[in-house]
């Protein structure tokens, strides 16, 4: 029998070439390249292209990727149909596996999972799920809904469809890099459930809803509105290290912190600290950033040593919070980005499938013998 491991720690499941993960020196690279270099320079548009495509596009072919993103901007009237027929205080996250689910409903063929048709609905399903999440917004707010504008890159576009006005620059870029480095993270939670759901050969639609649903847990991509729950108890900088030190002494955990790959600062939250920092300079919301940083002073001093430090959702939350986004969309926008890597990994499973089949240890009994109901 080979070795049972809890959680499935080390175990190498799938092989990838989108990302890179060096969890004792904090290293990220997609295709080899740095995390902190695409966040700096590259665009979404760009980053999921090279995911796909296992390298940088030329100019023509970046405009040809865009152009073909933005042509799918706008989801099926149906799908739009059932946003207005959802309870308006249902949670984004159920509402989002819902409608990302319902879009196989619309597609003539939506159990095509050859790598080419699957390469198209990646396309359509992630360029598409920022007007769904948008709708669902404005539905619940009793707004009209906000057609995609085609001109616009993806994160301009998602803002704008929410607020209904073209956010500035620095927002929309903030945003951007927001989905740059969120978009893949080797075998995570919610990345593995897509390639299991894929190697059965189901469908892309199947694989990422049932990533979706990994990914609202407050152990994975749920973390980040914990993180913003933590911030809002905590009333002020003076008070964040008697909230951890009583949340660490009664054995609780400090969401944003911690990770089963990283034993050194994930580099992506150095990279959304940078980007918080600004924010919330730019936006008069120094009290959370500072909040933030007390914490993490806290924590550095109390669990460094367990190899516990920040990870992707630490920042980001303040990072949102600035963007003016609402708690509740703070996972949704994790899922938008991260739609991207699950798609990836989706295809690399099916360049190369084998059913996903662990076993088990049975540790129940065995020769029981049947007792009748009347007996029992
Ligand atoms: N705060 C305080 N202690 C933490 C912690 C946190 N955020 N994360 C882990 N620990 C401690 C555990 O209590 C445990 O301590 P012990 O050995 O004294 O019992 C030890 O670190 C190992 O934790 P374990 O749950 O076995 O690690 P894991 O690899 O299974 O879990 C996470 C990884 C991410 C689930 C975990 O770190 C966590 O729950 N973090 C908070 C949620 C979060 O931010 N998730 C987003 C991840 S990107």
């Amino acid at each position: 029998m080979p070795e049972f491991s809890k959680g499935l720690e080390g175990v190498v499941a799938a092989e990838t070439q989108m990302s890179y993960i060096d969890g004792q020196q904090g290293v990220l690279e997609y295709v080899g390249i740095a995390i902190g270099d695409l966040a700096r320079s590259s665009t979404f548009e760009e980053t999921v292209y090279l995911l796909w495509n296992k390298r940088l596009p030329t100019q023509a072919e970046l405009d040809a990727f865009t152009k073909g993103l933005r042509s799918h901007y706008d989801p099926p009237a149906g799908v739009l149909e059932m946003v207005k027929g959802l309870p308006r205080d249902a949670q984004p996250m159920h509402a989002l596996r819902t409608l990302v689910s319902a879009l196989a409903l619309f597609d003539p063929n939506p159990n095509a999972n050859d790598v080419a048709s699957a390469r198209e609905k990646a396309l359509r399903i992630l360029a598409a799920t920022p007007a769904i999440v948008a709708a669902f917004d404005r539905h619940r707010r009793g707004e009209a809904f906000v057609p995609p504008d085609h001109d616009l890159g993806f994160s301009e576009n998602f803002l704008y469809m929410l607020n209904g006005t073209r956010p500035t620059a620095a927002m929309a870029r903030a945003f951007d890099i927001c989905m740059i480095t969120h978009a893949d993270h080797g075998l995570n939670n919610s990345t593995f459930t897509a390639r299991v759901v894929i190697s059965t050969l189901s469908d892309l639609y199947s694989a990422m809803t049932a990533a979706i649903g990994s990914l609202r847990g407050p152990l994975h991509g749920g973390a980040n509105e914990e993180v913003m729950v933590m911030l809002n108890e905590i009333k002020s900088v003076a008070d964040a290290e008697a909230y951890v030190m009583n949340k660490l002494k009664n054995k609780e955990r400090i969401m944003g912190f911690g990770h089963r790959v990283y034993k050194a600062k994930d580099p992506r939250a150095s990279e959304l600290q940078t980007l918080a920092r600004q924010l919330a300079h730019d936006t008069g919301n120094m009290g959370f950033y500072e909040k933030s940083n007390a914490i993490e002073q806290v924590m550095h001093r109390e669990v460094a040593s367990k190899g516990i430090y920040p990870n992707v959702d630490f920042y980001s939350a303040t990072t949102y919070h600035c963007i003016g986004l609402k708690l509740d969309l703070f996972t949704p926008m994790f899922a938008l980005s991260r739609l991207a890597g699950w798609s990836g990994h989706v295809i690399e499973q099916l360049e190369d499938n084998r059913l996903f089949r662990p076993t088990t240890n049975y540790v129940g009994p065995h020769k029981v013998a049947y007792t009748p109901i009347e007996k029992r």
